[in-house]
């Protein structure tokens, strides 16, 4: 293969997802593995820190090598080998930065750190180099649910955060209570497309004037429910619980799209999966007449082509990260 163009590989080992890309250009995907835990952490009801960095460690090579194959690219090919280096679980991030450290000295190539957010904002660049800035991204993960006004690539602010829980912990800890299992959006999200009733009415947390979140309320409001009404079906419950997340996350996000003045609003973070959400943003974007952003569901969640993107970037931007940088578990937007 010609390396006229410029090839990232990138990991990402921040969660769950054991994760190699290969991206040329920033923008097109040549692979994007991707080896999933959640069978191994789903007897425990959440991911265990502990057993997700043995895991990575297992998983890496294997993954690293279908992703070569796949992308038909030899490590010459490569402009620079990226991994994500924080916010996440320590272990796991670890496991991902040494493995891109030593790659990217063993092959002489240029390592790049890259913030696991930023990732998740330049997912949406992948499908949709063209977009238009400034824009709203609502980024909504297990870890994560924050507004950050994107003025330019690389200048971020957060204008609203959950004060409590992340809407993805909100959709696991509903789902552990009812018995659905881990992790709880995508069972949550089946169950209430296949509702046709009308769903039990849950007040929606925190809708004030402020863009910030929060869900421990929604969550408790559902124990007290279930506690009351036992043989209320799950799925109606189910509904009920993720339509008024939903119509938060839409009112959330509207309101920062209107007081920012932004033409793009856009959807990041493994919640960004949700049928419902997915389907009310496109039509509350149209209302207001912004372009809407919807990455497909295979850069919602955690991938390693999303963190390539970002890597491509920032290594034209700030250049390459010293081979002595760590890994940082809190890192957050903007540091
Ligand atoms: O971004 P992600 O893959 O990992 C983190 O960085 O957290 O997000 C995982 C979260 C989990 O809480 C999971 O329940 C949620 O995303 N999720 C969903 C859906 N698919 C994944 N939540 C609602 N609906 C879905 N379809
Ligand atoms: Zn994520």
């Amino acid at each position: 293969m010609s390396s006229a163009r410029d090839l990232f590989l990138a990991i990402e080992t921040s969660c769950d997802e054991t994760s190699v890309a290969i991206v040329a250009d920033g923008t097109e995907t040549l692979a994007n593995v991707v080896s999933s835990q959640v069978e191994i952490h789903a007897p425990f009801g959440g991911v265990v820190p502990e057993v997700a960095s043995r895991a990575h460690l297992q998983n890496l090579e294997p993954v690293l090598t279908q992703a070569l194959r796949q992308a038909v690219v030899e490590p010459d090919d490569l402009t620079a080998v990226a991994a994500t280096h924080g916010p996440g679980l320590i272990g796991a991030l670890l496991v991902g930065v040494t493995a891109a450290k030593t790659l990217a000295l063993a092959w002489n190539k240029p390592y790049v750190g890259v913030n696991h957010l930023e990732g998740h904002i330049f997912a949406a660049f992948l499908e949709r180099p063209d977009v238009r800035l400034p824009m709203i991204t609502l980024l909504v993960s297990g870890g994560h649910t924050s507004l950050v006004h994107v003025r330019d690539r690389g200048e971020y602010t957060v204008v609203g955060s959950t004060i409590d829980d992340a809407a993805g912990e909100a959709f696991d800890k509903v789902a552990r209570y009812l018995g659905l299992g881990y992790p709880g959006g995508p069972v949550i999200d089946r169950i209430a497309s296949g509702f046709a009733g009308e769903p039990i009415a849950f007040p929606r947390g925190l809708m004030d004037d402020s863009l910030d979140f929060s869900f421990s309320g929604m969550k408790t409001a559902v124990v007290n429910y279930v506690r009351k009404h036992p043989d209320t079906p799950n799925d109606a419950i189910a509904a009920g619980f993720q339509d008024a997340v939903v119509d938060v996350l839409i009112t959330k996000t509207m309101q920062a799209v209107k007081r920012h003045g932004v033409i793009s609003a856009c959807l990041g973070g493994g919640v960004a999966a949700n049928s419902a959400l997915r389907r009310r943003f496109e039509v509350a974007c149209d209302d207001l007449g912004v372009d809407s952003l919807v990455p497909s569901r295979q850069f919602c969640t955690d991938n390693a082509a999303m963190i390539a993107a970002a890597a491509h970037w920032r290594l034209r931007h700030d250049g390459p990260t010293p081979l002595s940088g760590g890994a940082t578990p809190s890192l957050g937007l903007g540091s």
